[in-house]
């Protein structure tokens, strides 16, 4: 799970990026999302790193698995050109559309990390951004990524790690269940930490990692994430009406000193696959 997909405003339409919802999805909502947290820097950071790691050329091909909007995916397809080939995977039809509907010309396709539907060795890069989080066996998905990778590829991962959020202030024992409903919500929510096992796991070479913290600015602690994510904790029971009114309170006049602090930290790593022979 994304931060977000706790976050819905609107219980009764989940925001949920699990592959196994992807029918039942308020898709407007989690492109919202996506866009929303797209725009973050420590987001952008990571996504042009992974390009410059990746460096997809003219003619190659490159994989994005779990493309949500195609935002990633439109420069990939760009960078490849015309005599190359950037795909999509990504389980969700709601996605799927908007990400065609946003750019046409890019190749999406229906698929899950679990079991990529390619040929051994067929892409010479592959990324995969805040998806592993949302799979309870990321080492499979990996070894996928691994396997349609071609000898001498390169592959980019990206996570969330659920255990560097922090939020001040907050009453330290409402906090404590709203995390614990966040982390139990979330497949595997210390996906981050674990970039660079999978990847050894998977026999490839990590060959360079970086990460980036979301800090949110104090106009966040208003009317961002955290405002969102007290109001769907209260309307699921997690935390009460009135203690969701004191932690979005002590949060809007800790903003107003210039005293509230909101991060989380989201890690990158990059690797090879060995050159044939
Ligand atoms: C937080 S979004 C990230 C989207 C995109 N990678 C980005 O950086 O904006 C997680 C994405 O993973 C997709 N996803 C979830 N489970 C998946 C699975 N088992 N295989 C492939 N994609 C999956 C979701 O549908 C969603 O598009």
């Amino acid at each position: 799970m994304d931060m977000a997909e706790a976050l819905s405003p609107d219980e009764s339409t989940p925001g949920s990026f699990k592959a196994s919802e992807a029918d039942r999805q308020n898709v407007a909502q989690l492109a919202t999302i996506l866009d929303l947290i797209a725009s973050k820097p420590a987001v952008q950071h990571l996504k042009a790193w992974v390009l410059a790691a990746l460096a997809p050329a003219e003619g190659e091909s490159a994989l994005d698995v779990g493309s949500g909007t195609g935002e990633d995916l439109v420069e990939l397809t760009k960078r490849v050109g015309p005599s190359g080939r950037a795909v999509g995977v990504e389980p969700s039809p709601g996605l799927r559309a908007e990400s065609v509907r946003r750019a046409e010309g890019i190749e999406v396709v229906d698929g899950d990390a679990l079991s990529l539907p390619f040929d051994d060795a067929s892409f010479d890069a592959v990324r995969c951004e805040r998806v592993l989080q949302h799979i309870s066996e990321p080492g499979k998905a990996v070894s996928e990524m691994a396997r349609v990778l071609r000898p001498g590829g390169r592959i980019a991962l990206v996570d969330t790690d659920w255990a560097t959020a922090i939020v001040y202030p907050a009453d330290p024992e409402v906090l404590s269940r709203i995390f614990a409903f966040l982390l139990a919500e979330t497949a595997n929510p210390y996906s981050g930490r674990t970039l660079r096992a999978l990847l050894a796991d998977a026999g490839l070479t990590t060959v360079d990692e970086t990460a980036a913290t979301w800090l949110e600015p104090q106009s966040g602690a208003a009317q961002g994430y955290l405002t969102m994510m007290a109001t769907t904790c209260a309307a699921l029971g997690v935390i009460t009406a009135p203690e969701a009114e004191a932690f979005q309170q002590g949060l809007a006049e800790a903003a107003a000193r210039g005293s509230f602090h909101m991060s989380l930290t989201m890690y990158a790593v990059a690797a090879t696959k060995a050159p044939a022979g």
